[in-house]
């Protein structure tokens, strides 16, 4: 875990987040590979994108649909993801998947299910 704390703070700076100042960093492990996603925002606010879906995109990019496990780095975590990106992540993931909410501190693990009960799949 040590390692993967380490890898998302050294993204924390490549976040933009010029309008919010809430810098995130997310990182899917995703059928034996990681995957990062950073928020990047814009001066057109409802355009601005979440670290989750960001990563999600590298990971279907890559070709990989299955989502082991989810790391979500703040620094002013742990916090929990978005609705949306709840969403997103049960798109690839299962109720079963962990979620590591991450902080300057420590850590919290979540499942989705836990996070997002009942979630929505065709
Ligand atoms: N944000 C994320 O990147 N992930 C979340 O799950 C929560 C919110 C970003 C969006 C925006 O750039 C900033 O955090 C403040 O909402």
């Amino acid at each position: 875990m040590e390692r993967v704390r380490g890898v998302l703070k050294a993204h924390l700076e490549r976040a933009y987040a010029p309008y919010s100042g809430f810098p995130v960093v997310a990182l899917v492990e995703a059928e034996g590979e990681s995957f990062l996603g950073v928020n990047v925002e814009n001066a057109s606010f409802p355009l601005s994108q979440c670290a989750e879906r960001n990563a999600v995109a590298a990971m279907v990019l890559a070709g990989k649909r299955r989502i082991d496990r989810v790391h979500i780095y703040s620094p002013k975590g742990p916090i929990p993801p978005c609705g949306g990106c709840r969403q997103v992540l049960l798109e690839f993931g299962s109720p079963e998947t962990e979620v590591v909410l991450h902080g300057p501190e420590g850590y919290v693990v979540r499942t989705l299910g836990e996070l997002l009960p009942l979630g929505f799949r065709l």
